[in-house]
């Protein structure tokens, strides 16, 4: 039995097959509608969600599969002193395979040594979160046709960001990468991640302005300042609106540059940017249904011919 903790729980082969099979569900939806007949996928979200639940629920119901869970810790036992231990336990009674999301890092980590379901990482604090940088590769590779000699920016909450971090980690195995980190001096990319890339001689920067790299980069990754990371409300409302990425700013990209964000935007995009061609996060959205379709039919070991 196999969970998804971390992107890097999966070699670089088999992310290769995992996208590939993504765009074939994509390309041919009908050959997989049935693939999860009888099966049942738990959501246990304590921590709220509106893209990776839903998109995990959409998933399991487009293979054919069953959906049951909660979305919010306070409907469930945990408001009772329930531990994830015991709820995985009992979740792996119901269930065939299990999407947890908890604010807590390491707790499905917990869940997964305890369970006898796959356990997939919806998102553990400001850890890391597999199934955005799965839907961000397959997005950039299906769009920018490779994962490889890329200059990525990524811009906004790089200290608090689970979805900054994870992405890193995955994209630190392809050749050629260059990143440009963007954030004020407060949320800045943690020493842990600059390390890690210091020691496997991965070439970055860490800027302040937008503008000033914006005409170098194949992909901006945009993020939110995230509220709920803080511990200082008048922290949060200094930073929040740092970067405004608008048309006139996007003057400065590339044609074909790509502006990738794991939503959910605030102000840190203008709604004015959503009509350039460049700006593909709603795209995003719709790939991250497929790759965890993808992923779904992995972990439960299904195959389709
Ligand atoms: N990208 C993402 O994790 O969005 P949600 O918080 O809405 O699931």
């Amino acid at each position: 039995m196999r969970h998804l903790m971390n992107p890097l729980d999966f070699t670089v082969e088999e992310l290769e097959g995992l996208f590939d099979l993504a765009n074939d569900i994509e390309n041919h939806p009908e050959k997989y509608a049935h693939a999860c007949a009888g099966k049942k996928l738990a959501t246990c979200f304590y921590e709220p969600s509106t893209r990776t639940r839903l998109s995990f629920e959409a998933a399991m119901l487009n293979l054919g599969g069953s959906v049951l869970g909660f979305s919010d810790a306070n409907s469930s036992s945990a408001s009772k002193g329930e531990s994830v231990a015991d709820t995985i336990r009992v979740v792996s009674c119901y269930a065939d395979i299990c999407a947890m999301r908890h604010p807590k890092e390491g707790a499905p980590m917990v869940a997964a040594s305890k369970s006898r379901i796959p356990v997939i990482n919806a998102g553990d604090g400001g850890h890391q979160h597999p199934t955005q940088t799965l839907t961000d590769l397959l997005t950039i590779r299906s769009l920018k046709h490779r994962l490889n000699n890329l200059t990525i920016g990524l811009c906004g909450d790089l200290k608090f960001g689970r979805t900054v971090h994870s992405l890193i980690n995955a994209l630190s195995r392809y050749e050629g990468i260059r990143f440009i980190f963007i954030s004020p001096d407060e949320l800045r990319i943690p020493d842990y991640v600059t390390e890690m890339l210091n020691e496997k001689g991965i070439p970055y920067e860490e800027v302040m302005s937008l503008e000033d790299v914006l005409p170098r980069l194949d992909i901006l990754y945009m993020t939110r300042v995230q509220k709920e990371r803080f511990f200082n409300e008048e922290d949060y409302i200094r930073l929040k609106d740092f970067y405004i990425l608008d048309r006139k700013k996007m003057k400065l990209a590339s044609p074909d540059m790509l502006i990738l964000h794991p939503l959910p935007r605030v102000n840190e995009i203008s709604v004015e940017v959503d009509d350039d061609p460049r700006a593909v996060y709603f795209k995003q959205a719709q790939y991250g249904v497929y790759v965890r379709m993808a992923l779904i039919l992995t972990l439960l070991g299904i195959h389709v011919d």
